[in-house]
C-alpha cells in the first residue's frame, strides 16, 4: 500500500466528519486492522499518533498500565489547543480521572468507587425508572412523533446523572448546554465556537458552577455524589478546587452524551433491524444482551490514548518512547476475529467481548450505572409504545471524541 493510500485510510480518526459518516470509517479501519493494524498517523491538526485498531491489540496496551500512560495525552485534542493550554501554566484545563496514572488514579478513583458498584447501582433502579418513565410520558405528550435524540436521549441520563450528583434541577439544562459545547468541539451546530479561547470558556463556566458546589456541599453535606466528592480526603488532606471541579465534570460529562448517544444509536438499530426490534419486544429476558450490544454497535467514546514510556512492540511494529498510541474502539467493536459477523446487529448476541468500556484499571466508573439506565429505558419503552418506526433521516455529531446521534426523527403509537 503506499503511503498515500494508507494516509487516506487513517485520515478518518482526524476528519471529525469521518465519525458521522460510518460507511467511510468502517471501510477504512477494515483494512487497517488486516493490514496496518498499528498505523502512524500524520494530520496538520494533531500531534503524531499510531492508530490501534485491533481488538486484541487494544487490550495488550490498556493492560499494560505501567508502560502505557494516561499522562500527558489522554486523548485526541488539536495541537493548536494543547499549545495554549501549555501556555496557560501548568499544561492542563482539567485532572480527572482519565488524566492521571498510578498511583494518584488508583487515590482518586477510590474516592468514588464503591458508589459505582453494581449493588450500589441496582439500588438505583427505581429512581432511574422513574427518570425513564416521565421521559417516556413527554413522549406521549409529543403526540405520534418526535426527535428522539433531542427530546428524550439527551435528557433522560442528564436527569439521571445530575440528580445521582445531587443538583438541583433548575440548573440541568445550563449544564446541559455546557457538555454540549465541551464535547461537541468540532461539530458546528453544536459547539460555542471553533475559537480554542472561546472552547477554554465552557471549561472555566464549569469551574465556577462546581467550586460553588464544593463550598456548599462542605458546609452542608447531603448523602449526594457531590458530598462524597466534596468531603473526600486523599494522605489526610481535602481535594483542591480544581481537583473537585474536574471531578464533578468528569462524572457529568462521562456520564451523560456517552449514555444518550447509546440510547438514540441503540434505537436507531432497532428501527433498522426490524426483525431485532420484534425479537426483543418478544423476549424481554433478551434485554441484558440488547444492552450490551447496542453499545457495541454504537460504540460512543470514539478514542482514548496512551502514551508509551519506553519503546513498545505491539503487532510487530515498535512504538518509540514518548509517543502517542489511539485505541479505536469502534474499529475494535467490529473485529472480525473476535465478533461472529461483526456488522450484524444480534440483540441475542452472547459472550459479547465488545470493549466500548476500555479495559483495565481506567474501565469505565459508570458502567453498570450506564447498563442499568439503557435495560430500563427500553423495558419501558418497549412496554408503552407501538409502531416504532424512523421518520426522516438520522444526523450525527461530527467529533473525534464522544458523540453518535443528534437527530433521529421517529414516529410511533402510544399503548
Ligand atoms: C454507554 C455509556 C458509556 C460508555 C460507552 C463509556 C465509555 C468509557 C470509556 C471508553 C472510558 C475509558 C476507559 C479506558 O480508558 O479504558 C470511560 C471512562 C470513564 N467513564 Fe464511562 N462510559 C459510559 C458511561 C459512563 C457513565 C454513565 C459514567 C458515570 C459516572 C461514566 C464515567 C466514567 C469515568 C469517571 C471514567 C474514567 C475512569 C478512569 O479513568 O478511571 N461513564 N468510559
Amino acid at each position: 500500500m503506499s503511503l498515500t493510500d494508507l494516509t487516506d485510510l487513517t485520515n478518518v480518526f482526524v476528519d471529525p466528519t469521518a465519525y458521522a459518516d460510518e460507511e467511510r470509517f468502517h471501510d477504512a479501519c477494515r483494512v487497517l486492522r488486516r493490514e496496518h493494524p498499528v498505523a502512524r498517523v500524520v494530520s496538520d491538526r494533531f500531534r503524531p499518533f499510531w492508530a490501534i485498531t485491533r481488538h486484541a491489540d487494544v487490550l495488550e496496551v490498556e493492560r499494560d498500565n505501567e508502560h502505557f500512560l494516561n499522562a500527558p495525552r489522554p486523548l485526541l485534542v488539536p495541537a493548536e489547543i494543547e499549545e495554549r493550554v501549555a501556555a496557560n501554566g501548568d499544561g492542563q484545563m482539567l485532572r480527572t480521572l482519565i488524566h492521571m496514572d498510578d498511583p494518584d488514579h488508583k487515590a482518586f478513583r477510590g474516592v468514588t468507587s464503591s458508589w459505582f458498584l453494581p449493588g450500589r447501582i441496582r439500588s438505583l433502579e427505581d429512581r432511574i425508572r422513574e427518570h425513564a418513565i416521565r421521559y417516556i410520558d413527554h413522549m406521549a405528550d409529543l403526540g405520534g412523533s418526535c426527535d428522539f435524540v433531542q427530546e428524550v436521549a439527551v435528557g433522560f441520563p442528564l436527569h439521571v446523572i445530575l440528580s445521582i450528583l445531587g443538583l438541583r434541577e433548575e440548573d440541568f439544562p445550563r449544564i446541559l448546554q455546557l457538555t454540549k459545547e465541551a464535547f461537541g468541539g468540532d461539530d458546528d451546530e453544536l459547539s460555542r465556537s471553533r475559537d480554542p479561547q472561546e472552547q477554554m470558556a465552557v471549561m472555566l463556566d464549569f469551574f465556577q458552577y462546581f467550586v460553588a458546589l464544593t463550598a456548599d456541599r462542605r458546609a452542608n453535606p447531603t448523602d449526594d455524589l457531590s458530598s462524597v466528592i466534596a468531603n473526600a480526603t486523599i494522605g489526610g488532606e481535602p481535594l483542591n478546587d480544581f481537583d473537585t471541579a474536574s471531578y464533578y465534570v468528569i462524572i457529568a460529562t462521562a456520564g451523560h452524551d456517552t449514555t444518550s448517544s447509546s440510547i438514540a444509536g441503540g434505537l436507531e438499530a432497532l428501527l433498522r433491524h426490524p426483525d431485532q426490534l420484534a425479537r426483543l419486544r418478544d423476549d424481554p429476558s433478551l434485554g441484558a444482551h440488547a444492552v450490551e450490544e447496542m453499545i457495541r454497535w454504537v460504540t460512543p467514546v470514539k478514542e482514548f490514548m496512551r502514551t508509551t514510556t519506553e519503546d513498545r512492540t505491539i503487532a510487530d511494529v515498535t512504538i518509540p518512547a514518548g509517543d502517542s498510541v489511539y485505541l479505536a474502539y469502534l474499529s475494535a467493536n467490529r473485529d472480525e476475529t473476535v465478533f461472529d459477523d461483526p456488522f450484524r446487529f444480534d440483540v441475542g448476541r452472547h459472550d459479547n467481548k465488545q470493549v466500548a468500556f476500555g479495559y483495565g484499571v481506567h474501565f469505565c466508573l459508570g458502567a453498570h450505572l450506564a447498563r442499568l439506565e439503557l435495560r430500563v429505558f427500553f423495558e419501558e419503552l418497549l412496554k408503552r409504545v407501538d409502531d416504532l418506526e424512523l421518520a426522516g433521516e438520522p444526523s450525527r455529531s461530527a467529533t473525534v471524541f464522544v458523540g453518535g446521534l443528534k437527530h433521529l426523527p421517529v414516529s410511533y403509537r402510544m399503548r
